[in-house]
């Protein structure tokens, strides 16, 4: 039986999810021939040569096993490797955890969330926050709580603060670091003080370092899962997407508290059954070329970062009140915060529009900014040297015909 006035649509909770601003963004750019992105976080390069030859052979070998499904976490090969990267390259205390291979990083957040959240529960994120994180929570029933920071240009997350934040329904804190959209990298110090806060009241340090070999700075990346015994209240998270080249590959993998295993198998089981094999095989060439195939890629951004910081500076000294948050240190971002007469969605796509040239506004990662100005997040890692060069002229081009 019809019921009058009603029709198949979404559930009225998903209202209070953050809409995605990307697919927003991909959207317009494709309505806009010609624009140059420097939207998305992506890197130019392929992934490693292995990577495509192990998947050739697993597809090619007919007693492979991989059109079965396999084991909830992962395969043993891969899990093994994983530890093995965890152990030796991000020096992390596996005592307490527990590994698990996804569909991309985002699939373990998600997964997380889900095993976390009561209704109603609140997730501490330092501001700037990844949105997709945000939306996770609120997809898990869970409140995100927003925690602006203070110093550093705003960006680095502050222990006490986060402890300010604490409630009886707090059970988790989220840090990024290297960082997006900051292109910071986070004082190891600071990220062990929070894991450490995280310990003392019985919550959860939920530590993404999707960016992990971005450093081009002066602080080092030093993961929090390793601090000693603290595996038992940490989930570090990590994604073959931006080193490796493989954002369409969809891997990630990540630590995560033992005793949180059996309520995770649920989500995952649900969601994925297992993380398709043949990609499994893929991911572990990727780790096996290692962190020493992805060094000399990364150095490659730094021509590029120079640019962003260059471009500033000039379009600073010709009289465009435009300035960097703070210095690009890590990851392949910067946070231009720029005069912005109209709102930033209007800025966003006059840039896009106007002058071919994208990039994402600093209100969708919980950035609020002053009357008459906006954040941009650029990312310079998607554009080879000579299209982000143009992209920077268009981008100070589009600011200075709008300020
Ligand atoms: C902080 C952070 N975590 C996770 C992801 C997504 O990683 P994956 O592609 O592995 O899902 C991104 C992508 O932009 C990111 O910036």
């Amino acid at each position: 039986m019809s019921h009058p006035g009603c029709s198949p649509g979404p559930a009225r909770r998903l209202e209070g999810v953050l809409s995605p601003v990307i697919p927003q963004l991909t959207e317009l750019i494709r309505q806009s021939p010609g624009c140059l992105s420097l939207a998305q976080g992506m890197v130019d390069w392929p992934p490693p040569e292995g990577v495509r030859k192990a998947l050739r052979e697993a597809l090619a070998d007919p007693a492979a096993d991989l059109d079965r499904y396999g084991p909830m976490a992962g395969d043993d090969d891969l899990l093994v490797s994983i530890r093995q990267e965890l152990t030796s390259h991000q020096q992390l205390d596996l005592e307490g955890s527990a590994l698990v291979v996804t569909a991309g990083s985002n699939m373990a957040f998600l997964a997380l969330a889900q095993v976390l959240c009561d209704p109603g529960d609140e997730v501490i994120l330092p501001v700037p926050w990844y949105f997709n994180h945000v939306m996770a929570v609120q997809l898990a029933g869970g409140v995100p709580i927003s925690v602006p920071m203070a110093g550093e240009g705003g960006l680095i997350p502050d222990p006490d603060r986060l402890a300010a934040a604490i409630t009886p329904r707090t059970r988790a804190i989220v840090t990024v670091s290297p960082g997006n959209p900051s292109g910071l990298v986070t004082p190891p110090e600071r990220l062990e003080a929070i894991n450490r806060l995280c310990a003392h009241h019985g919550l959860i340090h939920i530590s993404d370092e999707a960016y992990a070999a971005f450093v081009h700075g002066p602080v080092p990346h030093r993961s929090p899962g390793a601090l000693a015994g603290s595996g038992g209240h940490t989930v570090s998270l990590y994604s073959l997407s931006k080193a490796y080249g493989m954002a369409g590959w969809r891997l990630g993998y990540g630590a995560i508290p033992a005793q949180l295993l059996p309520a995770l198998v649920k989500v995952q089981d649900t969601n994925l059954i297992c993380p398709p094999r043949p990609m499994q095989r893929a991911a572990g060439a990727a780790l096996a070329a290692g962190p020493q195939w992805c060094r000399p890629r990364v150095a490659s951004l730094e021509p590029r970062r120079q640019a962003l910081m260059a471009a500033t500076a000039s379009a600073a000294a010709n009289g465009l009140d435009v300035r960097l948050l703070a210095p690009p240190d890590g990851a392949f971002y910067g946070l231009l915060e720029v005069p912005c007469p109209h709102s930033e969605d209007t800025l966003i796509t006059s840039l896009i529009r106007n002058h071919g040239v994208a990039v994402v506004p600093g209100q969708s990662f919980g950035l609020v900014s002053p009357p008459g100005r906006a954040v941009l997040r650029v990312s310079y890692g998607m554009q080879p040297p000579d299209l982000l060069g143009r992209a920077l002229r268009r981008l100070f081009n589009g600011l200075a015909a709008q300020a």
